[in-house]
């Protein structure tokens, strides 16, 4: 492959993976031409950099003889791609801002190729409302993003902020440059066209009796806007929704029920499908009988609640005869939420989880941080609009059906 990344290497522990990131790239044929950030050549230095790459690194923008050479507009656009690794939250301020004061930074607003970001960085930065709201502007600009990957980082707290590795950053950089479309996001042309999409969403309710039921705060929201994500990059979806406030997404055939047994009676109804992602908040059990009167609070006093199990859409569609190739599962948790969320992948017998803590204002509200499970391990997602994390998770769909 003759293609060409420039990296730019940030000012952060992590630095010194950005080298073994260069050797993992030449392993597949990519060449890396190297910039590095004042605070970058703290924790590697040009010469290392240099010897990896086999290329003259640059490190300042007012090296005359750097810019007669090579301008800084020039650097940008000789590459195939620009690879931000580590990716300080100063640089991610500074790229979603403009503000372009040093060769790394003024090379990352005057490049016309795509931006990849590999955040690293300590747990409380990574989580800062102000980091957060520079990651979703640069993910509306059109950037991507790796990582940062959950674990024990070099300053001794635990958590999302170390960069992800070298391999797994080298293969995402491969298939951007191979054109893989579904990580082009919604500009890509539809990578899931042909394939059809499964999923539910929002809560179930459970008759008490003809006026009351049981069932939970699910908003529907994340269900739907995966729903039109997938969609959107050209994929068949059924939506099987609970009672919600929603009108479907443009294109989707929404199929509406009420109880935990029409949901999967209406799932069952609509295989075969590629993929099933159980969004659904599906009530875990249902009154054991319904009678069809209005239970009335003087004739018939304190009735009691007698439950029983409700069917396990999820489980039952991972062990179906026609199971779908990709079976999502998704996880809401209070605490312990990694652990669960694993405990969960296994009992269910679905392909990957999508946990989130439900502690906060994810039920019902707009936003969602999102931990993906699979068997390769975990990825936590930035927090971002449930828009945003819907499209994150159909172009991994996408690639997975590759
Ligand atoms: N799910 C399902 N059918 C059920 C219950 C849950 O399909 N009867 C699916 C949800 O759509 C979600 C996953 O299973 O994708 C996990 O749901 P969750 O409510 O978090 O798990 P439970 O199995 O209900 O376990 P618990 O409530 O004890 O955490």
């Amino acid at each position: 492959m003759n293609k060409r990344v420039l990296l730019i290497i940030g000012g952060g522990i992590a630095a010194y993976k950005s080298l073994f990131l260069i050797r993992e790239l030449a392993r597949r044929g990519v060449q890396s031409r190297v910039i590095i950030t004042k605070g970058g050549t703290e924790f590697v230095t040009p010469l290392s950099a240099g010897a990896l790459s086999g290329d003259k690194v640059f490190t300042d923008l007012f090296d005359l003889t750097d810019e007669a050479e090579m301008g800084h507009i020039e650097l940008s656009r000789a590459a195939d791609l620009v690879v931000v690794a580590p990716a300080t939250a100063d640089l991610l301020a500074k790229a979603a801002h403009g503000i372009a004061n040093d060769l790394a930074t003024t090379t990352l607003m005057a490049t016309d190729k795509r931006v990849l970001f590999a955040p690293a960085m300590n747990v409380r930065m990574w989580e800062a409302a102000s980091t957060q709201r520079n990651v979703q502007q640069l993910l509306d600009d059109g950037a991507y993003f790796i990582g940062p990957d959950a674990g024990d980082m070099a300053c001794g707290e635990f958590g999302p902020g170390r960069m992800a590795e070298p391999p797994v950053i080298a293969d995402h950089i491969l298939g951007l440059l191979q054109g893989d479309t579904s990580l082009d996001g919604l500009r890509a042309p539809k990578p899931l066209k042909g394939r059809h999409m499964l999923i539910t969403a929002g809560p179930t309710r459970e008759p008490i009796d003809p006026v009351r039921y049981l069932s939970n705060h699910s908003s529907g929201k994340q269900g739907y806007a995966i729903a039109a994500a997938l969609s959107g990059l050209g994929a068949k979806v059924t939506l099987v929704s609970g009672p919600v406030n929603l009108q479907p997404p443009e294109g989707v055939d929404c199929v509406r029920i009420e109880t935990a047994r029409e949901m999967l009676a209406a799932c069952e109804a609509a295989l075969p499908a590629d993929c099933f992602i159980s969004v659904a908040a599906v009530a875990d059990w249902r009154p054991k009988a319904c009678g069809d009167k209005k239970i009335k609070k003087d004739k018939d006093g304190i009735p009691p609640l007698n439950l029983t199990e409700n069917p396990d859409i999820l489980r039952t569609l991972s062990k179906a005869e026609n199971r779908p190739q990709l079976v999502i599962g998704f996880a809401a948790e209070t605490n312990d939420v990694i652990n669960h969320a694993k405990a969960k992948r296994a009992k269910k017998k679905c392909d990957w989880i999508v946990a989130n803590d439900v502690s906060g204002d994810v039920m019902g509200g707009d936003h969602n941080e999102m931990i993906l499970v699979t068997p390769d391990g975990e990825t936590t997602w930035p927090r971002q609009s449930k828009t945003g994390a819907a499209r994150q998770l159909a172009l991994k769909i996408a690639q997975a059906l590759l």
